[in-house]
């Protein structure tokens, strides 16, 4: 599907964006997340970021991947050569979606229908900034990219041309390597995450 055009004749910044998203009621999950988290980043960036959805410290904080998947990323994306400061960073899914266990908040992963319904922020950000590359981290977010559902093995590592110029690169979630127990499949996993992120340097070169 193409980007939302009605997009463009509304809020005209990404910061007031960023305060329209606050009031989003379009699924569920606003009910029980902390507050909304926005993208963020320059709003001149070439290269747009994006992953799921806010994680536990991202709600608290209310902002993007600031918790152990971000810690990740930004030692990824150091190693790679990539400047975190000057990327954009968003998620396809705004508010946190999870399964209230004691004390503690599990993660549940967001459905379609939550990353479709949130594709009207996305898309908004995407008119606003206007980035080259737009680069997903996992599977939701190449839902709320693309608007279809594919594979990540099927995608990741190679650019593809979106419908409006702008060049599009999946690769797996640092969430994934998190997870992974046996360390030779983590370091197989982590040369292959910055292989792909390698390839964000080498465009913005
Ligand atoms: N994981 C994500 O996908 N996004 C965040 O902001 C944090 C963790």
């Amino acid at each position: 599907p193409a980007l939302d055009k009605s997009a463009m004749i509304e809020a005209e910044t990404l910061a007031a964006l960023a305060e329209e998203e606050v009031g989003c009621a379009r699924c569920p999950l606003y009910k029980n997340a902390t507050q909304v988290v926005p993208g963020e980043g320059p709003p001149q960036a070439r290269v747009m970021l994006i992953g799921e959805q806010p994680g536990d410290q991202e709600d608290l904080a209310g902002r993007p991947f600031v918790g152990p998947a971000g810690k990740l990323l930004d030692i990824a994306l150091a190693r790679a050569g990539v400047a975190r400061e000057i990327c954009f960073v968003t998620n396809a899914v705004k508010h946190f979606k999870f399964e209230p266990r004691g004390k503690r908040r599990l993660h549940k992963k967001p459905d379609a229908g939550e990353i479709d319904a949130c594709r009207w922020w996305l898309d908004r950000e995407r008119a606003l900034l206007r980035p080259g590359l737009i680069v997903a981290l996992g599977a939701t977010a190449i839902r709320g990219a693309l608007g279809r559902s594919e594979a990540v093995s099927r995608l990741r590592g190679e650019f593809i041309e979106l419908e409006d110029g702008a060049q599009f690169l999946a690769t797996v979630h640092p969430s994934s390597l998190l997870r992974l127990k046996d360390e030779s499949d983590k370091r197989q996993a982590w040369r292959g995450f910055l292989a792909d992120l390698r390839k964000i340097a080498s465009w913005i070169e």
